[in-house]
């Protein structure tokens, strides 16, 4: 199933058009593509490639975009670090003004590090362990979302025991159908998240009751890549029509978790709207007196960032363009048959006559593919490409698969650019392995 909005066979956009639809990106006529300032074929030459671009400017104007969309609601931004957790991402977004919404540890522990408040963390997931929950509980974070009767008595007795009280929403399954990729939806009754509807009053009212627990709203989060209101309109108003239930029955409900799921376009169409989402946000919850909460991560950043490949070969008279890039770096079109925008970086390439190609990575599978049948300009060996909307589900994804070393991420910042984590050794991949030998100690 192919992402929504688009049908398999529209026509792929020019690369004009691709640039056109992006204001971080130009093509100049010398340096070639330039993203927030800097020409990529400098970055490229610098650090090899596959290498991963990030542009601050881009990420700050996106948050900045969306809080200006929510002006006037009680509204507050989680930045979904699942997205992209790079330390100076969520830098970013800290000095921004956004806290953070983590599902690990490792996430929790990494937002701490980048200098976010524990008082701006929030916590969702479907299955955190006693000793995350735990960790939750020292630092003290502003919420945890529960998402069943065995986390919420967890929870209970591990808060109670360390003496301390833990702010809780739970987080719903309104059983709606973001209309989102099979892999991407949340929101439906038999996807694994969240309390059914229909329990969900009452073991709020059985929350109230427990030690260690205050439970102060609810949570939900349909999807992902969402591109149409419909869906959110729907949820939200189910979230809505259960706060005021639940307020009839005396319960304190004053705080919703609306989640994360704003869609971007991958090609060159605008993608969801803030103004749109923050309309839905306005119409169902402005009159309620509900604190709210947003987790948005892709549309924060998936347009702020890149993946440059090179041209390794091409084959089959152009039927074929290999990069250096691959599925362990950028899995997206593997694993959703997700559409990837690719582009030319040098001004020459983007004006060459266009021809349709497979481009696909150098990983021994032929699900190794970034795009299929694509209209592009015909690029041959050397010739550098970017892949375009990689900043959010990205270098997150990547893996080492075929004993591919971590990429480089280089970060653009107002016209400069800096290295943000160097390329990983190939004996980085082995450090920590272990042979047996004839003095290994075996339990
Ligand atoms: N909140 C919760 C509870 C989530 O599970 C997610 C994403 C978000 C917020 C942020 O959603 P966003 O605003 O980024 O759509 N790897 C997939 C996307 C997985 C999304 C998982 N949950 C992809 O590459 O499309």
């Amino acid at each position: 199933m192919a992402e929504p909005a688009y049908l398999p066979d529209d026509p792929d956009p020019s690369v004009q058009d691709l640039i056109a639809a992006r204001p971080h990106l130009r093509m100049d006529a010398q340096a070639g593509l330039m993203f927030d300032g800097v020409p990529l074929a400098r970055i490229a030459q610098a650090l090899g490639t596959p290498v991963w671009v990030y542009s601050v400017d881009t990420m700050r104007a996106r948050l900045a975009a969306l809080k200006t969309a929510l002006g006037g609601l009680n509204a507050d931004v989680h930045y979904a670090v699942k997205a992209n957790d790079h330390l100076a991402v969520l830098k970013i977004f800290a000095e921004g003004g956004a806290g953070a919404d983590v599902v690990s540890e490792g996430e929790l522990r990494r937002a701490r590090q980048a200098g976010i408040a524990a008082a701006d963390i929030v916590f969702s997931g479907v299955g955190k362990t006693a000793a995350e929950l735990r960790l939750a509980v020292a630092e003290g974070i502003a919420q945890v979302n529960i998402e069943s009767p065995a986390e919420l008595a967890t929870l209970s007795a591990i808060a109670s025991a360390m003496g301390k009280t833990m702010q809780v929403v739970l987080r719903i399954n309104p059983d709606v159908d973001a209309g989102t990729h099979a892999k991407i939806t949340t929101g439906r009754a038999d996807n694994k998240f969240g309390i059914p509807y229909a329990d969900a009053a009452d073991l709020y009212a059985h929350a109230t009751t427990l030690p260690g627990i205050l439970p102060v709203g609810i949570a939900l989060h349909i999807g992902s890549q969402i591109l149409t209101l419909a869906p959110y309109r729907a949820a939200y108003r189910r979230a809505a029509d259960l706060v005021r239930g639940m307020r009839e029955r005396g319960l304190m409900v004053d705080r919703v978790d609306c989640g994360g799921g704003i869609g971007i376009g991958y090609r060159d169409d605008a993608g969801a709207s803030p103004d749109g989402f923050a309309g839905v946000l306005r119409t169902t919850f402005g009159q309620m007196g509900v604190r709210l909460l947003i987790e948005p991560g892709r549309w924060l950043v998936g347009p702020a960032g890149l993946l440059l490949a090179s041209v390794v070969l091409t084959k089959a008279n152009g039927r074929f363009v290999v990069v250096d890039a691959a599925m362990n770096d950028l899995i997206r079109p593997a694993m959703y048959d997700a559409y990837h925008a690719i582009v030319p970086v040098s001004p020459v390439d983007a004006l060459a006559s266009v021809r349709t190609s497979d481009i696909v990575g150098p990983v021994c599978e032929t699900g190794d593919t970034f795009a299929r049948a694509r209209a592009l300009p015909a690029v041959e060996a050397g010739a550098l490409v970017a892949i375009l909307d990689a900043g959010a589900y990205g270098a997150v994804m990547s893996s080492t698969y075929n004993a591919r070393p971590a990429a480089p991420i280089a970060m653009v910042d107002g016209g400069r650019w800096t290295e943000i984590r160097p390329r990983q050794s190939h004996k980085d991949l082995w450090a920590n392995e272990h042979v047996p030998d004839a003095t290994t100690v075996w339990n």
